[in-house]
């Protein structure tokens, strides 16, 4: 395999792998070709967003070793744009001999809602009042603690709101076990937000850490709609959540781009809600309005370049097109001060994201 032999910081021309093969792995795979690396993308699906802008391929499964294996042997470095990766895949790579970041243990405490909050909590971030649930009569032991309504979520591979079951009575609570599967959960306390922000923050191979400003976000039926960055914070909640990534940076030992979803609360302080280790949906404002984006950013990370500057120039307000709303794509490109990501993919089903919209404010 070729990783052991190319030292770090990677040349230009060297090969990224990407295990994932989204909207992500596409942007993650057009920022790295605009440095001069190839990308290999790594995915079940051989028509994907992210295929089709790289120069490589690899359909698989993520238990499918020996499709790993052509995949390792092209690669110079191995990242992921997808957190439901199983760790066993990571592992597997890695006694390859390949080099992976962010490392595989930092994508074990991030896929599991539990280890999450338990992380945060031992870096003394607060979150909400949670307890792990793996039976019906968990649940109605749990409610009892924590109190009602609750959010039961899957401890798992939950996203865009998918997993999730509000408990408001005790009467609610079997159906909504059922209801997920009878899966292993995390039921969590109501937040009483005021706002939802979010960090995007990274962490280069010799340490430096480079934090972005934090966006607001809006969520419409579970899935993220909106994120205006920078958003209006108080100089004491950017520099509070500065802190928090940077101390889950460093606590990880992580490198990469990742997320840290924040809930301000109404006395002002920050709770964690949860951990992305990748880019994500709530840093794509900074395309347009940061002179280094979280896609090069993360690039520069996993490749031991420098890390870029996180300084943002405009305002901008980010909207993500869901199912149908990618077909007015003629008439954004239309409109000034609005620059447009389509994701590639097929069929517009409701709630899919098919692409954004970044609008300069002001
Ligand atoms: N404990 C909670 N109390 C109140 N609201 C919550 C709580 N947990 C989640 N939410 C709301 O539901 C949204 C989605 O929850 P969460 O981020 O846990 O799920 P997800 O499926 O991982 O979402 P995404 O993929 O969009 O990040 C949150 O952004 C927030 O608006
Ligand atoms: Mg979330």
């Amino acid at each position: 395999m070729t990783s052991l032999k190319i030292p770090m910081p990677l040349p230009v021309g060297a090969t990224i792998g990407i295990l994932g093969d989204g909207q992500l792995g596409r942007m993650l795979s057009q920022s790295a070709a605009r440095l001069g690396f190839k990308v290999a993308i790594y995915g079940p699906d051989p028509a994907s967003p992210a295929a089709e802008v790289s120069s490589l391929s690899f359909v698989g499964d993520y238990d499918d070793q020996a499709a790993l294996a052509r995949f390792a042997a092209v690669c110079d470095v191995i990242s992921f744009e997808f957190e439901n990766i199983p760790v066993s895949c990571l592992a597997y790579l890695k006694s390859l001999g390949a080099h992976i970041f962010p490392n595989p243990e930092a994508l074990g405490v991030t896929q599991d809602r539990i280890a999450e909050k338990q992380f945060a909590r031992s870096l003394g971030i607060e979150t909400v009042e949670f307890a792990e649930i793996n039976t019906a009569s968990d649940l109605d032991k749990a409610i009892i603690t924590i109190g009602l309504p609750a959010l039961l979520k899957t401890r798992r591979e939950g996203y865009d709101g998918k997993g999730q079951a509000w408990v408001k009575t005790p009467e609610d609570a079997a159906l909504a076990f059922s209801a997920l599967g009878d899966k292993p959960a995390i039921l969590e306390a109501k937040a009483d937000f005021v706002r939802e922000i979010s960090v995007i923050a990274a962490r280069g191979q010799d340490g430096d850490i480079r934090v972005y400003p934090v966006g607001e976000n809006h969520h419409r039926d579970g899935i993220l709609s909106t994120t205006v960055a920078p958003a209006k914070v108080t100089q004491d909640q950017q520099a509070k959540a500065v802190s928090i990534g940077r101390q889950i940076l460093d606590a990880l030992d992580y490198v990469g781009v990742l997320a840290v979803e924040l809930f301000v609360m109404n006395e002002g302080g920050l709770w964690l809600n949860e951990i992305a280790p990748r880019v994500h949906n709530t840093g794509h404002w900074t395309q347009d309005g940061c002179l280094c984006d979280q896609f090069e950013q993360h690039i520069r990370a996993i490749c031991g370049w420098p890390l870029g500057d996180t300084y943002a120039h405009t305002k901008i307000e980010m909207t993500n097109l869901l199912g149908e709303a990618v077909l007015e794509a003629q008439i954004l490109a239309g409109e000034p001060k609005a620059r447009l990501y389509i994701y590639g993919k097929g069929a517009p089903k409701p709630g899919r994201k098919m692409g954004h919209v970044n609008r300069v404010m002001g």
